[in-house]
């Protein structure tokens, strides 16, 4: 037997100010997608930016419905948005922001395990990787340095 590392490879910043531009600015992005998301049954406001390798900015928000299972995350309405009008540009970054119209949510709010499934996909395609970071409303923001950490032994188009 041997031991394997499956750790992420990660920052934790305390504040916004702490972040890079660019970075700052795909987080701010993504709060104004997240003002206009569509979940007035959860009430939970999600909002995702999107940075391609050609500089657009693509931008997403959870878009729920009254048949639950219906609705859909803000990464994956923003990484399908991106891959539909760029199809094969490179992805490099996506930054997410949550919030809850009950109370502030002050935890970083990571992908859910379908829309990391989902991201990967595209990682794993464009062979390079995509950078994450997710925060709440306020508090600290987490960054990984790609799809891969979050997602250790994942499947993907080669098993097929
Ligand atoms: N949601 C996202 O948009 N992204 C995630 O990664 C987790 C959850 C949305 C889906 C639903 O509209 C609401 O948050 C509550 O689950």
């Amino acid at each position: 037997m041997k031991k394997i590392d499956i750790s992420s490879n990660g920052y934790i910043f305390n504040s916004l100010s702490e972040l890079e531009e660019e970075d700052r600015k795909l987080i701010e992005l993504a709060a104004v997608a997240r003002k206009k998301a569509y979940a007035p049954y959860s009430k939970f406001n999600v909002g995702a930016t999107i940075l391609l390798d050609n500089g657009t900015i693509i931008s997403g928000n959870n878009q729920e419905n009254a048949a639950y299972p219906s609705g859909m995350c803000a990464e994956r309405v923003a990484i399908w948005k991106a891959s539909s009008e760029f199809p094969g540009v490179t992805v490099k970054k996506i930054a997410i922001t949550a919030a809850s119209l009950e109370y502030t949510v002050k935890d970083p709010v990571g992908p859910c395990g379908a829309c990391r499934q989902t991201l990967y996909e595209y990682e794993f395609n464009q062979k390079e990787p995509i950078q994450i970071l997710f925060m709440g409303e306020t508090g600290k923001i987490i960054k990984v340095e790609s799809l891969a950490s979050l997602l250790p032994f994942s499947f993907n188009s080669s098993f097929l």
